[in-house]
């Protein structure tokens, strides 16, 4: 794919379930789009020094879900950026609110054996610790799929493409859409 001059005014904010290539597809399109990308989990690792699962060990999952929102109000003072969301950012209204403010909200979808796939040899994240089947999975995603389709502006299916499909995927439709305002 060519590659592109910042054509998006406004902020790409990836949402999708654990394993469905939110940071993966970030990068790609950050290459491709001429965009810098924020991963709100690396970057808030960075700051407190430590994984996502010792944050979780140490501080619990109400801790690290603040400091998710914190970020998020913090990133909507920037614009032409890649925002790669954790996959429970959706579990909170301010949440979706502040990604809707300077952003359009892409929807990475994958099936349960895919995030399994994905998943199974990666010992990052402590939701899917001891739940690594596709029952789990399939609860989990179930009972989040309401709230990520409501955030979502648009929902690109990631099973069986590359990223470079899925990043081609995304821009041609948010061009379609009207790439310079939100
Ligand atoms: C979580 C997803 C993880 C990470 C944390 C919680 C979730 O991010 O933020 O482990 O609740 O779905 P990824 O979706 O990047 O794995």
């Amino acid at each position: 794919m060519e590659v592109l001059q910042d054509p998006f005014e406004y902020n790409l904010v990836l949402i999708g379930f654990m394993g469905t290539g939110k940071s993966t597809v970030a990068k790609c399109l950050g290459k491709t789009c001429s965009m810098d990308i924020a991963d709100m989990d690396q970057i808030i690792e960075k700051r407190e020094g430590m994984t996502i699962s010792k944050l979780f060990d140490k501080y619990g999952e109400e801790y690290f879900r603040d400091l998710e929102t914190q970020l998020l109000i913090e990133l909507q003072t920037r614009k032409h950026m890649i925002i790669s969301c954790g996959g429970g950012a959706v579990l909170k209204e301010r949440n979706i609110k502040e990604m809707k403010k300077n952003g359009r909200v892409v929807l990475l979808e994958a099936s349960p054996e895919t995030v399994l796939q994905r998943v199974k040899n990666n010992r990052s994240r402590p939701l899917l610790q001891g739940h690594k089947d596709i029952d789990s999975i399939k609860k989990l995603m179930e009972e989040r799929r309401e709230k990520y389709r409501l955030a979502s502006d648009i929902v690109v299916e990631t099973d069986h493409k590359t990223v470079m499909q899925i990043c081609r995927e995304i821009v041609t439709v948010l061009l379609e859409m009207g790439g310079k305002y939100v």
